[in-house]
């Protein structure tokens, strides 16, 4: 089944929206397999965002993602990472649609409450920066029969 890595931005907890991000992509059938909460040090985001380190903007994005705690999730279930990135809406949430999260929450390119792994290759990586395997669990919910 697919997994892929979201990460509840300093924004969002800055604004108690956690929650309901959160909520939002549960409520869509998708699983949590592993969550924590982490505080991202420099070396840690650079190696998060590295394939943005030539750009202009790369330094704000660093200094951003470490300015306080963030929630990382892994969600796991069909397509998931396709799933996640429809509901998150466009990067920029002045232009993402109305029902997706940034479009209902976000507030311009830079706070933009939520990342999702944006492929499959990427997701397996990003997990791996932020979770050992012991760290991701394998369980039944009842609930499973009627969305996987
Ligand atoms: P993310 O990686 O955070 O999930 O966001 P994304 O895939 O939608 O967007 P991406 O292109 O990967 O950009 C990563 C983050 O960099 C900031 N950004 N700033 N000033 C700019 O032109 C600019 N472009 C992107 C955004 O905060 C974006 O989430
Ligand atoms: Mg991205």
């Amino acid at each position: 089944m697919e997994r892929s890595l979201v990460l509840i931005k300093p924004d969002a907890i800055q604004r108690c929206l956690a929650g309901d991000i959160i909520s939002r992509l549960e409520k869509k059938g998708l699983k949590i397999v592993a969550m924590k909460m982490v505080q991202m040090d420099h070396v840690l985001a650079q190696r998060h965002y590295a394939i943005h380190s030539d750009k202009p903007f790369f330094g704000e994005l660093v200094d951003f993602i470490t300015s306080c705690p963030i929630i990382a999730i892994v969600f796991q279930g069909r397509n998931a990472v396709s799933l996640i990135r429809q509901a998150m809406g466009e990067t920029n949430s002045a232009k993402a649609n109305p029902g997706t999260i940034r479009g209902d929450l976000g507030i311009d390119l830079s706070h933009n409450l939520i990342h999702g792994s944006d492929s499959q290759d990427n997701a397996s990586h990003e997990i791996s920066l932020f979770f050992s395997s012991e760290e991701i669990h394998d369980y039944n919910r009842d609930v499973d029969q009627w969305i996987s």
